[in-house]
């Protein structure tokens, strides 16, 4: 079978990172300029050829169903206002044919057990896992399409990475492995948050996973690993003694957006390139430059 139909958003985190923005709201729900991440994530999986987007939610999450789900008094007001324009925006977050699963963590056991979550509804099919506040901006395809077509080459598992500096490689999960060619390389293994000066290299996982279904049996067998949580790199490292697994470097420009500085970036860099915001805002932004310089 050719592409992937599933892709899991685990959504279920506290975001700690962005408090008190996200004590009653999701921080998947913050908006780069109009449009909420988990938008931008979904649409991400609707262009590498997913029809079932599957969110593993938690407490405080309902506004992310709420805002897949039809709005029927707003298009009403919206109908009856003229407001065409608007109207198309909000009937069309994803298009017709996508089908949304929410299922809930009920205790927050970490990215590897919400992941696990989904095997119910994944079944025996190659998925996709999205991180919604890795928000990566590409000039090609989405980077979950473009793993999609090495996985299709390949037929083994694929993690998204980026070069980050050696300073920051705690905070991820970090591949040791040997390249293949420009952009994509084999893992010989991988490791979450290595304590400073232990990291196997400075190749770091984002937010974007292309797995194969045996990755359920690694979880179900995983224990807690770092900060105490089951880690999805955990489960990755032990899918490696039986199939191998590639890493993509991506083309494209990560925002950490569960992280304040690298949310106002993606907001700039977004709004720079919005048809109407563009240049008013450019314009703007050149003024308080001149005003600080
Ligand atoms: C998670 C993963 C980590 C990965 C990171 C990417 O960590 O556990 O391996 O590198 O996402 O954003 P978290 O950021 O949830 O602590």
């Amino acid at each position: 079978m050719a592409g992937i139909r599933k892709v899991v958003f685990p959504v279920a985190g506290m975001g700690t990172r962005f408090l008190p923005a996200t004590k009653a709201n999701p921080k998947e729900m913050l908006p780069v300029v109009d449009k909420p991440l988990i938008q931008y994530a979904a649409e991400e999986a609707v262009a590498a050829g997913a029809d079932v987007l599957v969110f593993i939610t938690g407490r405080h999450k309902r506004s992310i169903p709420d805002h897949f789900d039809k709005a029927y008094e707003l298009e009403m007001e919206l109908e009856a206002k003229g407001k065409h324009e608007l109207l198309k925006a909000v009937r069309n977050i994803l298009p017709k044919g996508v089908h949304c699963v929410y299922l809930r963590q009920s205790e927050a056991l970490g990215l590897g057990h919400a992941v696990l979550c989904a095997r119910p509804v994944v079944g025996d099919e190659p998925f996709g896992v999205i991180l919604a506040d890795d928000l990566i901006r590409t000039e090609r395809a989405p980077v979950l399409r473009q793993m999609l077509d090495v996985y299709e080459r390949e037929r083994v598992s694929v993690v998204g990475v980026e070069r980050v500096p050696e300073s920051e490689t705690h905070n991820y999960g970090v591949v040791d492995s040997v390249t293949r060619s420009e952009r994509l390389s084999q893992l010989r293994g991988i490791v979450e948050k290595p304590s400073r000066g232990e990291a196997p290299s400075n190749l770091a996982v984002v937010g974007r996973y292309l797995l194969t279904p045996a990755i359920f049996e690694e979880l179900a067998q995983t224990g807690q690993g770092a900060g105490g949580e089951i880690q999805l790199t955990d489960a990755i490292s032990s899918l490696l003694r039986r199939e191998e697994v590639l890493a993509w470097e991506f083309a494209g420009r990560r925002f950490d957006c569960g992280n304040k500085l690298g949310y106002l970036q993606a907001t700039v860099e977004y709004a720079l390139d919005h048809p109407e915001l563009a240049a008013p805002f450019a314009e703007w932004l050149r003024g308080v430059r001149d005003r600080d310089a």
